[in-house]
């Protein structure tokens, strides 16, 4: 009786392994076999580029000599140690004792890197295919090993000998301890004291960039780099881009990258002054609970919610902001509204799906450029055990289904005739890096939908 038992068991693992097994294998080789390409389309990125030192928080934290104790304190040690406890991305802005985080953080690292939204959504937009022009700083070394002469950097006294501006990425692992305070989730606090990205420098010349270039997508970013900055700095800046967007918004597309913005005064003036003149945005699941509820309660708040409220959110925001564009992407999901000023959905998702995966499990950026991404070790379907409910309709949409065709479109009944299209993602639970996975996510898609 025990041996039958036993066999059973062993058989309905392997049953039960194979299956698992074969979901994944089924999605990646329906990611992989999207032969869609996108149009060869110009698109203009700003604002920000800058040098990515990564370290681990457990070692810098005891180079800084933090303690528990400091958790009581106004410090760079509480605040860090505050992310690290709750698992809290963020990206602060540090003017205190910067530089000596800096040397430090130079000794300790695990790497450094090309990184700033503009550059990294460059970078990809390159590697899929586009006309790329971009309009923030870039060093001498980036260029020649990343980009090649393909991209044009506006103007080109931007190319300089090095990117001064320096971000200082700290990694923090679910269950990882410094001094008896647990690290609760996963995430990364970025610490910043920009000089270069801060004043926008591309702002200057980038009407007469439009007017001679003509791109067919305006892409801006990086304005979470001005939070806690007082309002006369960023003040300026924003008001001249939303003259130049109320000029050109007819004349081409133009997407605004979301940020983690924990600056309520300046969020509320990009929602006045910035949003109203954009088609298109891109964010994650953080970046949208915070605008969502910043919007609706005025207040900047974050907890776990799950996928079915996600849905619920991005769409009514979607709506709330009267978009043309938005793609929300998230642990579990990939989801992209629409209307018909952008092309097709489907291959858009499934292409940034498959390069999520492969930006996530290259160590460095590089100039290779990867058709496929073929290897199936580790790869999981990370969607809740649950049905998904789409809002606003509540169409219960099965979980299975979704899986085995890895995308649902459904209409909104609105006056702008939106259509929504989700699919799960595959993910590798040892990521080699999650920084610029958002950037990369972003530009791919806008990439194959620009008409
Ligand atoms: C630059 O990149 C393009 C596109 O990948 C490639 O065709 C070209 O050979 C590269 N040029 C150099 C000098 O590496
Ligand atoms: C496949 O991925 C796993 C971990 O994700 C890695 O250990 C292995 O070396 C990879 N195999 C190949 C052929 O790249």
């Amino acid at each position: 009786m025990k041996i039958i038992f036993q066999i059973l068991l062993a058989i309905s693992l392997a049953w039960f392994w194979v299956s698992v097994e074969d979901r994944v294998t089924r999605a990646l080789r329906i990611l992989n076999s999207n032969t869609d390409k996108p149009l060869k389309k110009k698109i203009l990125f700003a604002f920000s580029s800058d040098e990515d030192i990564q370290v681990q928080a457990i070692t810098l934290l005891r180079e800084l000599g933090c303690s528990k104790e400091d958790r009581n304190q106004k410090n760079i040690c509480s605040s860090i140690l505050f992310h690290f406890e709750n698992g809290l991305g963020s990206e602060l802005h540090v003017t205190e004792g910067f530089d000596n985080i800096v040397q430090i953080s130079k000794r300790i690292s695990t790497s450094k890197d090309l990184g700033g939204n503009a550059a990294q959504m460059a970078l990809r937009a390159f590697k899929e295919g586009g006309d790329v022009y971009l309009s923030a700083i870039m060093s001498n070394h980036y260029y020649e090993n990343l980009f090649n002469s393909s991209i044009s950097i506006i103007p080109q006294s931007f190319l300089r000998e090095e990117i001064r501006d320096v971000h200082i990425v700290i990694n923090f692992d679910e269950g990882d301890i410094y001094d008896t305070i647990i690290c609760q989730h996963t995430n990364r606090l970025y610490l910043q004291n920009d000089q270069d990205n801060m004043r926008f420098p591309g702002l200057e010349n980038l009407e007469a960039n439009i007017n001679s270039i003509h791109p067919d997508l305006l892409v801006i970013g990086g304005f979470q780099l001005m939070n806690q900055k007082p309002k006369k700095e960023y003040q300026e800046i924003i008001l001249k881009l939303e003259q130049i967007l109320i000029g050109q918004k007819n004349k081409l597309k133009i997407h605004f990258e979301m940020g983690a913005f924990n600056d309520e005064n300046l969020l509320l003036y990009l929602i006045e002054h910035i949003f109203p003149h954009v088609h298109s945005t891109g964010m994650n699941e953080q970046e949208l609970q915070l605008l969502y509820n910043f919007i609706t309660k005025k207040q900047l708040e974050q907890q776990q919610i799950n996928t079915n409220q996600q849905l619920e959110l991005i769409i009514k925001l979607f709506q709330e902001l009267n978009l043309e564009r938005v793609h929300f992407h998230s642990q579990t999901i990939q989801m992209i509204c629409s209307n018909q000023n952008w092309r097709e959905i489907k291959p858009a998702l499934h292409r940034s799906i498959l390069v999520g995966l492969i930006q996530a499990m290259k160590s460095y950026n590089d100039n290779q450029i990867d058709q496929k991404y073929l290897n199936v070790t580790h790869l999981q379907m990370a969607l809740e055990e649950e049905d998904l409910i789409l809002y606003p309709s509540n169409t219960v949409l099965n979980q299975d289904y979704l899986i085995e065709e890895m995308n649902f479109c459904w209409h909104l009944q609105d006056q702008l005739q939106h259509q929504c299209c989700l699919a799960p993602v595959l993910i590798n639970p040892h990521p080699m890096r999650t920084c610029g996975l958002g950037d990369n996510i972003g530009s791919t898609s806008l990439l194959y939908q620009l008409k």
